[in-house]
């Protein structure tokens, strides 16, 4: 495997894409359905509780042999089997990409696979740290940890930003089913105090334990946040309470410590875990405390059976590669700017903010690993809604904007509510639109109705989507759709020859803010800057005067 990989575009490979994108762009697919009644069965695939439909793509079975080798050419094996093997492939920041080792485990009776990096298994630690997450999780719930009164823990309160927010967020709300009446679970991320103030204004204090979820303990939201809940603990119940009402996942044992969180409490992060893929380590403690240990377990298993089969289907009949690929297909060869995550289930209604974060933050750069100017677009923006509400918002983009949006549309078939007439009526909505966009309807379909309102009234169709059904909104299933967008977007990543585990895209931001933060404060007069800037620094400083 290297990293200065041949040009992508001048390639072979990607020549042949293209000659076959101009003689497949002329087709529409409803005649590709037309001609081939099996149509579905040779381009569905089902891994696990998950069922994939890729049928309703402009593609034959030649594009898929065409990506297929546009893959082997870029290497994407060899990334894969890197990324498994522990090899320090974030070349930036000089770490591994590991986070299959938090849901790796034993097959049958067989031991753990160790995953090795630097000559030690990693396995040992992240077993020890399930095993306390356990037993923690199983006290607060049991009501054995009792807050600083003797009364039992019955809200939690989550702090953390980004990947230490939206993942737990998206699995907790998901798994609501498994969660219990009598313990509530809240999100706490922004600056913006509003969001916290609401949060604590329903919650008493000697029943309520914080959880700051910071692999750096340095982010300023969670830092900024903490303080309140800090002084919000120690105001009503006395500083002592602290170590009863608050948990810490983190790297920086320095800053819990400081912090005042006793190291019973705090659970380690390892720098081999991106943020935004640390959704099965410690950070998950929200989603454990909430729906209980085994369930969070069942979702790692989830995520496990979807890396084994990433690293061992054919490509051919590997789900997060096919979706990856034909994510590169429209990106590339049909200019789609964009793609749609659109949930068919209420459960589900956060999964695109979380899958936003994990595909714009790794692939949205302009720079390959061997540190050249990338040759394409890369990364897609990725935007999404729950199906229904979204049917009556941007659907219509999705269906007459000249621009192709591709969308994954995903639907769970059974609930743990039992049978639900209402789900056949949803469901019934989500195969539709995908109909809907693959036939389109024809002008010539639309003779009875006047004739300067045909050409509003049509379709183009040939829009592609997917279709990923899983069995049950289970835990399992859950986890498998998680790895499965996770691996997606490592492939796509390796097909860009991009580093898809850093974020240096973030940093410029969060240093400018700190060094405006004495100027907006009013602290300090504001040093040299730009016209914009100093203008709307001097607007809010006047208008702050105005309001006292
Ligand atoms: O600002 C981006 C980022 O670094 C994300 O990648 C990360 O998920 C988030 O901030 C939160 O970081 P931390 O867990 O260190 O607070």
């Amino acid at each position: 495997m290297t990293s200065d990989l041949p040009s992508l575009t001048q390639s072979a490979e990607w020549r042949a894409l293209q000659n076959h994108a101009t003689a497949i762009s002329g087709l529409h697919m409803r005649d590709m359905f037309a001609r081939d009644p099996k149509r579905f069965a040779q381009f569905s695939l089902r891994e696990g509780s998950l069922l994939l439909d890729y049928s309703k793509n402009l593609i034959t079975a030649e594009t898929i042999k065409l990506l297929v080798d546009l893959a082997l050419v870029r290497q994407v094996p060899q990334r894969r089997d890197a990324m498994f093997s522990g090899a320090r492939i974030n070349t930036t920041e000089n770490r591994a990409a590991l986070h299959v080792a938090l849901r790796n485990r034993a097959e049958g009776r067989g031991l753990v696979r160790p995953v090795i990096i630097d000559g030690v298994d990693v396995m040992g630690d992240v077993l020890h740290t399930l095993m306390r997450l356990r037993e923690f999780s199983e006290s607060v719930r049991d009501g054995s940890w009792t807050g600083s009164t003797s009364k039992p823990i019955r809200h939690i309160v989550n702090i953390g930003i980004g990947g230490s927010h939206l993942g737990p967020m998206f699995v907790t709300d998901a798994l609501k089913d498994y969660q219990r009446d009598d313990l509530s679970v809240a999100f706490v991320s922004t600056l913006d105090r509003t969001q916290i103030d609401d949060v604590l204004k329903s919650r008493d204090p000697a029943t309520t334990m914080f959880v700051i979820t910071s692999k750096t303990f340095t982010t300023v939201e969670a830092m900024s946040n903490a303080a309140i809940a800090r002084e919000w603990i120690s105001s009503s119940l006395g500083e002592h309470a602290i170590p009863r009402h608050f948990a810490a996942v983190s790297t920086n044992h320095r800053a819990t410590t400081e912090f005042g969180i006793p190291a019973a409490s705090v659970f380690p992060m390892w720098d081999w875990v991106g943020g935004r893929y640390s959704v099965c380590s410690a950070i998950g403690l929200p989603i454990i405390l909430a729906c209980g240990f085994d369930t969070f377990d069942c979702f790692l298993s989830g995520a496990h059976a979807m890396d084994l089969h990433f690293e061992a289907a054919p490509l051919e009949q590997n789900m997060p590669f096919l979706l990856a690929m034909l994510g590169i297909w429209y990106a590339e060869f049909f200019q789609a700017p964009a793609m749609a995550i659109l949930p068919y289930d209420y459960r589900l209604k956060l999964l695109p903010f979380h899958i936003q974060q994990v595909d714009m933050e790794s692939n949205g750069k302009c720079t390959t690993l061997a540190g050249t100017p990338v040759e394409t677009h890369t990364g897609p923006i990725v935007f999404g809604g729950g199906g229904s509400d979204s049917q009556h918002s941007f659907f219509q983009f999705l269906h007459q904007s000249p621009r192709l949006i591709p969308c994954d549309f995903i639907a769970a078939i059974k609930t743990r509510r039992g049978a639900d007439p209402s789900r056949d009526v949803l469901l019934a909505n989500c195969f539709a639109q995908t109909e809907a966009l693959m036939k389109g309807r024809m002008i010539s379909e639309l003779q009875h109705i006047p004739e300067e309102l045909r050409r509003h009234r049509a379709f183009s169709g040939s829009r592609p989507t997917n279709t990923i059904l899983l069995d049950s909104l289970t835990p399992i299933a859950l986890g498998q759709l998680v790895a499965l967008y996770e691996h997606k977007v490592f492939v796509q990543g390796a097909i860009w020859g991009l580093n898809s585990f850093d974020q240096w895209g973030v940093e410029l931001g969060k240093e400018l803010a700190k060094s405006l933060e004495p100027a907006v404060s009013g602290a300090e007069l504001l040093a040299e800057r730009d016209s914009s800037t100093a203008g709307l620094v001097a607007a809010y400083l006047e208008a702050k005067r105005r309001s006292v």
